[in-house]
């Protein structure tokens, strides 16, 4: 584990193995360490660089909205700072919005892109609300306040109820996220552009992932992206909700892996 001054942010970040560099992000509220079991699947052949975005995990959080550009900006800055020229840039949900600023603002850094269970188009403005009840939430009663709620939404009926200790550690991850940390990011995500444009433009490999059972940004956001990104892959995780890479670790670093390959 490492931590540097990212854009005079307290940064952490993990990196692990030699080789072409693949960087994982996570999504919302959660951390790096969502991605152990991938690190562990490709850091025998690729150099895995797993961040904590701004205000999350073990990264020091702004008190202004956390807008994806910004966590853009702060990758390129990290892979200035480990000398990355470019990298093959995999998000999922938030992690994903993050790509898509990414690419929007640096494509000559992107080798290629990984999406999951992420969409391209900006909030409805029902979503927008919902977002500034939860950060109300969050403001008067902390992380907890937001917790239960967002649980059942991230993970397949399956994992609930059948998969206690994956839900105990999804539900660690979100109680760790500094509550302003958390307020940041929801007041970046509601303000964040639409993308839908960009799809279009993409001209690096593309591999889209999607869990069966994913609520938040269901199938039919990956297929719209696999319709507006030419020459895509898409793969739909069976048994997966919206973190699809958790509930399916083999199968989802399987379906990564072949890409990578590709
Ligand atoms: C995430 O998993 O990052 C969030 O569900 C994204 C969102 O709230 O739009």
């Amino acid at each position: 584990m490492a931590f540097t001054e990212i854009r005079g942010i307290r940064t952490a970040y993990d990196v692990a193995g030699e080789g072409p560099a693949v960087v994982l992000l996570h999504g919302f509220p959660l951390n790096r360490s969502m991605w152990r079991e991938q690190v562990k699947a490709l850091s025998p052949r690729f150099r895995v660089i797993t961040p904590d975005l701004r205000g999350h995990g073990e990264s020091a959080a702004t008190t202004d909205p956390a807008h994806m550009d910004e966590m853009a900006r702060d990758l390129a800055a990290l892979m200035d700072h480990l000398s990355i020229d470019s990298a093959v840039i995999a998000g999922l949900s938030m992690g994903g919005y993050v790509a898509f600023s990414f690419y929007r603002l640096f494509r000559e850094r992107a080798d290629a892109l990984i999406l999951a269970d992420t969409r391209a188009g900006a909030d409805s403005d029902e979503r927008r609300r919902n977002r500034e009840t939860q950060a109300i939430e969050i403001a008067n009663k902390g992380i907890e306040g937001v917790v239960e709620t967002l649980l059942p939404k991230l993970l397949a009926p399956d994992t609930l109820s059948r998969r206690p200790a994956l839900v105990a550690r999804v539900r660690e991850m979100m109680a760790k996220t500094r509550p302003q940390g958390a307020i940041s990011a929801l007041h970046g995500m509601a303000a964040r552009r639409d993308h839908t444009p960009l799809l279009g433009e993409i001209d690096v490999p593309t591999l889209i992932i999607v869990g069966s059972y994913d609520s938040v940004t269901p199938i039919e956001d990956a297929e719209e992206l696999h319709r507006g990104v030419r020459g895509s892959q898409l793969e739909i995780i069976h048994g997966a909700g919206h973190l699809s890479n958790l509930e399916q670790p083999a199968e989802f670093s399987r379906v990564v892996a072949g890409f990578l390959d590709a």
